[in-house]
């Protein structure tokens, strides 16, 4: 029996669909839907690309949510330059996985997140790994609900070290900067899962070169990820940030992450974030934001639980 219910939030490209794919092989996770919003690709992509992934692993049951489609101060959404390069032009690597045979569910994913949250409370875990407009959304509607979960957990941001949408800013915080300011200013408490920790857990085609001869969603996995593994960041050899996948990890397994700094954030407008003045001498922190991670553990984690998941598929 799964002891956690959890609802991850995508603006579903590659790092996304394999952070779906890992939660469906954790046996400890039960996931109750994806969540989805635009930034690596359009928010109808990223509905279809996790249905498409749901349905490789016959998962028809799980729904998926459509949630904004543009940031906070923005009229529409328009895709950056180097997100077809990393995620390709679909998103999932120029993978063809068909057209899903299910549709996005009619309730909102702001519904879907309030009505889940007040109804399992601290056995639901949320995930958010994209823009963090959704998230924002929900803390205007019903921030009591969201103080009733047991973790939020939050891909985004850069303290040590540069950003990858400019030298500021890391994607998912510099795509909704506004969002993100109001995030970080409400009194939830977030487990942040900056660069600082996911540019850690580089993953190698090789890392993953036997899913590729275990069956047909192997095949498609393999696809997927390695479009990924050789784009995102310096070619094969340097490999791919597994971003998303770490922040589900984390969620279930905080020991993963070695380093928990405690501090209250903000995001300026440039996307860049940094702890408030105000709030530096305060004794309460109400983030803790990953600096360090045990790569090699959640490397063997991962692989040995969607090698399995792929196995039974
Ligand atoms: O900066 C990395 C993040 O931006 C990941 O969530 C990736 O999927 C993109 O959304
Ligand atoms: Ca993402």
């Amino acid at each position: 029996m799964p002891e956690t219910k959890m609802i991850i939030d995508c603006d579903t490209g590659v790092d996304d669909a394999l952070a779906i794919t890992y939660i469906l092989a954790d046996p400890k996770i039960q996931l109750l839907g994806v969540t989805t919003t635009y930034g690596n690709i359009d928010v109808d992509s990223s509905i279809r690309n996790s249905l498409s992934i749901l349905e490789l692993f016959h998962q028809k049951d799980i729904g998926v949510y459509r949630g904004a489609d543009h940031a906070y101060g923005k009229d529409s959404y328009v895709r950056g330059n180097k997100s077809p390069l990393v995620h390709g032009h679909n998103g999932i690597g120029d993978v063809d996985l068909g057209t899903p045979e299910n549709k996005e569910e009619e309730k909102s994913a702001v519904d879907f997140i309030i009505e889940s949250a007040r109804r399992y409370k601290e056995e639901l875990h949320l995930v958010f790994v994209g823009p963090l407009t959704n998230l924002a959304d929900c803390i205007r509607k019903d921030v009591e609900a969201l103080k009733l979960v047991g973790n939020i957990t939050i891909m985004g941001g850069a303290l040590t070290l540069q950003g990858n949408k400019s030298v500021y800013a890391e994607a998912n915080i510099g795509s909704d900067p506004l969002a993100a300011k109001e995030v970080f200013a409400s009194p939830l408490h977030l487990s942040i899962i900056p660069l600082d920790a996911t540019l850690k857990t580089l993953f190698k085609v090789s890392d993953i070169a036997h899913f590729k001869d275990l069956n047909k969603a192997g095949k498609d996995i393999y696809d997927i990820a390695h479009f990924y593994y050789v784009h995102e960041l310096g070619g094969e050899d340097v490999g791919g940030a597994m971003h998303d996948p770490l922040a589900a990890y984390a969620s279930i397994d905080p020991s993963v992450i070695t380093n928990w700094f405690p501090c209250n954030l903000t995001a300026e407008e440039n996307g860049r974030t940094i702890g408030t003045f105000q709030e530096l001498n305060l004794e309460e922190k109400r983030h803790r934001v990953a600096l360090d991670v045990d790569a090699k553990r959640f490397t063997k984690e991962y692989i040995r639980l969607v090698t399995d998941l792929i196995q039974r598929s």
